[in-house]
């Protein structure tokens, strides 16, 4: 299976994404994911521009409403040519299920549809809010496993968690499911704001199938090197 890793795009100006992205070689087919701060700003436009110079694109805009919308949006977004999209899980499986019809009648002909990704609980949700605010009664590690099910039953591609979440759950989901993950930190690398981390080779060991980067690589003095050093320690198993 393909394993990408995804260059998180978090930039607050295109001439700043552009910028970097000509910083990097070998830019055909290589794996992106614009965010709710860019999209808003710049619209499909700024998808289609990256389309058209051959990035592959996760399109991070975390759809949450009644399926009805929902599915009409994935239409649209379908139209666009990404290569996956993400939902809340919690908006329900009738939801996750239609956003899945919405890619599957939006993507034009002879075209891949987009996967379809789910995210369960954010990792900014801690035990305490999911108790007190979200009224669950579940621990934290089993609600996102029960909100991973429901989204695989409702035809979901994959799921977005923390590659510390991924090993207590591999095991009871089919072969193809994604686990994409972001907290992505090499070993030399500061944490920043990201509590839960993992090098790529133990997202890897772990069970990830693509792992989300940014600072690591956007900040870094020389992107191409941090780039090459990140995937080398993501595929470092490959060949075995
Ligand atoms: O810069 P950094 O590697 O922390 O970026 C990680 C990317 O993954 C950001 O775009 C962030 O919004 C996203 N993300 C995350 N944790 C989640 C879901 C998405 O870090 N649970």
């Amino acid at each position: 299976m393909n394993k990408p890793l995804f260059i998180a795009l978090d930039y607050d100006d295109q001439e700043k994404m552009w910028l970097f992205l000509n910083q990097l070689k070998d830019k055909q087919g290589l794996h992106v994911k614009l965010g709710m701060e860019m999209f808003y700003q710049y619209g499909p436009e700024i998808v289609r521009d990256l389309s058209a110079k051959g990035y592959q694109i996760f399109l991070d805009l975390k759809l949450h409403d009644i399926p009805n919308t929902v599915k009409r949006t994935a239409h649209q977004l379908a139209a666009l040519g990404v290569y996956c999209t993400t939902v809340h899980a919690l908006g329900g499986k009738q939801m996750i299920q239609a956003a899945k019809e919405g890619l599957i009648e939006g993507t034009p002909a002879g075209k891949p549809v987009p996967k379809l990704l789910a995210v369960t609980e954010l990792t900014s949700i801690s035990e305490e809010v999911l108790k007190n605010e979200q009224h669950c009664s579940l621990s934290l590690a089993d609600e996102v496993k029960s909100l991973a099910h429901q989204a695989q039953e409702a035809g979901a591609d994959g799921i977005i968690c923390s590659p510390l979440e991924v090993k207590a759950m591999k095991s009871e989901f089919n072969n193809d499911f994604m686990f994409v993950t972001p907290g992505i930190r090499p070993k030399s690398y500061q944490k920043d704001d990201q509590a839960r981390v993992a090098t790529p080779a133990q997202a890897r060991e772990n069970g990830s199938t693509a792992i989300v980067v940014g600072r690591p690589i956007t900040q870094a003095a020389d992107p191409q090197k941090a780039y090459e050093e990140i995937l080398k320690d993501w595929s470092k198993n490959d060949a075995k």
